[in-house]
């Protein structure tokens, strides 16, 4: 029988439960694992996750790498790249993961590819900084790996603006400003799977915010995707290799693609759509082993 690896942090993860069921409906055996105690012996070339042999696994799919800071996650990395040489098949690939992550990365990706995307900046000069600040009147400043939300802010082209900009450059080390893109108060989150949208939510930021992240308390409804929005989509999870990803569209003037996401969460487009993402990530899985 066919072994699959299933890295997840939190045992409970709806997404890491469902990727579970859905590897032994198809009549394979699903193993959880967590990338915080992984084990790369490199005299003998194999990797483990405490007792468990990963390299003996036919596949991999990544829900999440572990929390980890600069060090460990650049050595997660390596890990899963081994791993993928070894033989096993890693989803989404070790590369893939890394350009979904670094959103610099992808939004040269967009750029390049002819995905709309917002104006956007990376610097360590504040000078630069004050300057995209005047020219977008208003800005996010991302963390560049950051996830659900977290450390996203708005700085407005102002009196405090330019202090602000050295605060979080000070906080994040360069700073990534993208133009703040004026909205209906929600955004999009489409679900990808091997070239296909399984599924589409509004996420509606709380009275208040505008950040729209499920995680910081926005709520998810039911969406039906005009075909621009399809295809932006689809083609941000193409440029990026991701075979599974969530997209962030915003509606502005026109849509724009904020961002991609290489280990998304399949919760929410289960519970508004009642779509289970994991089945179609398994599928491709099952088609490759
Ligand atoms: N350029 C922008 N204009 C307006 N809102 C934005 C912009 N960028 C991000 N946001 C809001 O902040 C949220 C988080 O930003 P995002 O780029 O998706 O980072 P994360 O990886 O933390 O989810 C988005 O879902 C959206 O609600
Ligand atoms: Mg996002």
């Amino acid at each position: 029988m066919k072994k699959i690896g299933i890295a997840v942090t939190d045992p409970e993860d709806w997404t890491g439960v469902a990727l579970c069921d859905s590897v032994t409906h198809s009549g394979m055996q699903p193993v959880k694992f967590s990338f915080s105690n992984a084990t790369s012996d490199i005299p003998s070339g194999k990797i483990y996750a405490g007792k468990l042999e990963l390299t003996s696994l036919d596949a991999i799919i990544v829900r999440d790498m572990g929390p980890a800071a600069q060090n460990g996650a650049a050595l997660r990395f390596e890990i899963l790249c081994r791993l993928r040489d070894s033989g096993v098949a890693v989803i989404n690939s070790p590369e893939a993961i890394a350009r979904a992550a670094n959103k610099y990365v992808s939004s040269c990706l967009f750029q390049k590819n002819g995905i709309p995307t917002p104006r956007t900046v990376v610097t360590g000069d504040v000078e630069a900084a004050f300057q995209a600040l005047s020219s977008f009147g208003r800005a996010v400043v991302k963390p560049v790996f950051g996830y659900k939300g977290i450390g996203v802010e708005c700085v407005k082209y102002d009196a405090g603006g330019e202090s602000k900009l050295r605060m979080l450059l000070e906080k994040n080390g360069m700073l990534y400003m993208q133009e703040f893109i004026r909205n209906p108060g929600r955004d999009i989150r489409v679900f990808v799977v091997d070239g296909e949208v399984k599924g589409s939510i509004y996420r509606i930021a709380p009275a208040g915010s505008w950040i729209n992240n499920l995680s910081q308390g926005g709520r998810a409804q039911v969406c039906a995707l005009t075909r621009e929005q399809e295809k932006i989509a689809l083609k941000a999870a193409k440029v990026t290799g991701t075979v599974y990803a969530g997209v962030d569209i915003i509606e502005g003037n026109r849509d724009y693609v904020l961002e991609i996401n290489g280990t998304p969460s399949g919760k929410g487009i289960f519970e508004a759509c009642g779509v289970d993402v994991t089945a179609g990530i398994v599928e491709y899985v099952f088609n490759l082993v």
